[in-house]
């Protein structure tokens, strides 16, 4: 930890040292004022692909993927592809043995595209059309998690025989919903249900949320076996897991979930009498949201009649964050840092003001990094009054 991210305040002087907390493990200072990432100059990036482009530590991401399947051997754990996907992405959770959780027909056809094995995707139904639902299914996806009783209806139709499916429940779910639900999927001969799913939220840090989870799901596993006499053996967690985004953040503690994981499942299982189930979890920003920088040029700094200070930049800034770390780079800037709000070029509904601490003396023509930005970034991008960019490349 550098000094300045015990006393939060030093952090104000300087740029200084790559905290390792919210940038790429690859990336180090560079000369005059650049950071190399996996031994690339960003400047030299930027200079060739212009601005905006995220940047993507291959190694940094594969190694949080290697990290996650050390700690929690007995889970699965699946890539949530919404968190950003691309083929490289999804090839590199083939190699680390992950598998992949996909919202759309366009995120499978990524999985295609490097081979990704069906029987490692799970296919969220949710919003989308019957061609995307088809998609799935001739895709071969081993799971289907469904969440409402249209979805049961619509996979029901188009599943030859016995397609895997999951039910996604909320945690505060109605029991007698649930298991009618299980009921509906019994019923049909295109469907196979093996499991629960459910998403406690983004950004969560208390593994005692898991805890209660794994309580409630349970309860349900267990209602559901008095009602219909199916034993399911999967539980899916979701993801959700904190990731910090400014050095001093605190961080989802793993290792502390997966053992507390063991202990609560141990014992949920005897007071209902029913055998551990396969857990799987679904980590999205958790494996990538550090692997990714994203390159702005600054088009514009403002000082607002209340003495906030914006700066513009040439990209958007989608995702769910608005505290975060960024630099100044490709030059050597002044020594004093102040807080100032970055805003995109797409001020309207998924632009987010992200505040960060620049140089004092950040001006139009500035290139910036922004870290932490592997996560939602691409998977949020749209394209906004015609610009070109983004959408040409
Ligand atoms: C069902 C589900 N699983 C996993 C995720 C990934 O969440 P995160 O990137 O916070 O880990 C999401 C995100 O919204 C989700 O809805």
């Amino acid at each position: 930890m550098t000094l300045g991210e015990s006393i939060p305040s030093v952090a104000r002087i300087g740029q200084g040292r790559l905290s390792r907390r919210v940038w790429p493990a690859g990336a180090v200072n560079g000369e005059n004022g650049d950071v190399v990432m996996g031994g690339v100059s960003l400047t030299k990036i930027a200079a060739k692909f212009g601005t905006p482009t995220l940047v993507i530590d291959e190694a940094d991401f594969r190694a949080r993927c290697r990290h996650y399947r050390r700690r929690i051997p007995e889970m699965e754990i699946f890539y949530a592809a919404k968190a950003s996907l691309t083929g490289p992405v999804a090839s590199w959770c083939e190699r680390e043995g992950l598998s992949l959780a996909v919202w759309s027909a366009g995120e499978l056809a990524l999985a295609r595209s490097v081979d990704f094995p069906g029987e490692r995707v799970t296919f969220h139904a949710g919003a989308n059309t019957a061609e995307d639902l088809k998609a799935a299914i001739e895709y071969g996806a081993g799971r289907i998690a469904l969440e409402s009783f249209d979805e049961i209806e619509q996979v029901a139709t188009i599943a030859p025989y016995g397609q895997p499916v999951l039910l996604r429940v909320g945690t505060g779910s109605d029991a007698h919903v649930v298991t009618e639900a299980a009921g509906r999927v019994l019923a049909r001969r295109g469907l196979r249900l093996i499991g629960l799913h459910c998403h406690l939220g983004s950004q969560v840090l208390r593994v005692a949320v898991y805890e209660e989870a794994v309580r409630r799901m349970l309860g349900l596993l267990a209602r559901i076996r008095d009602r219909h006499g199916v034993v399911l053996g999967l539980l899916n967690l979701g993801g959700g897991h904190a990731v910090p985004y400014r050095a001093h953040d605190p961080e989802f503690d793993l290792g502390g979930f997966g053992g507390r994981m063991r202990a609560a499942l141990g014992y949920e299982c005897e007071r209902h009498r029913l055998p551990r189930p396969q857990v799987a979890i679904e980590p999205g920003r958790a494996l990538i949201a550090r692997a990714g920088v994203t390159l702005y040029r600054v088009l514009g700094v403002r000082e607002s009649a209340g003495g906030r200070t914006f700066v513009t930049v040439d990209g958007g800034t989608g995702g769910n964050a608005r505290l975060r770390t960024a630099r100044l780079i490709g030059r050597h800037a002044g020594p004093v840092l102040r807080e100032v709000t970055v805003v995109g070029r797409n001020a309207g509904v998924d632009d987010v003001p992200v505040e960060v601490a620049l140089p004092l003396d950040v001006r139009a023509g500035d290139l910036m990094a922004m870290a932490c930005t592997g996560g939602c970034g691409l998977s949020f991008i749209s394209v906004h009054n015609g610009q070109a960019g983004i959408a040409a490349r």
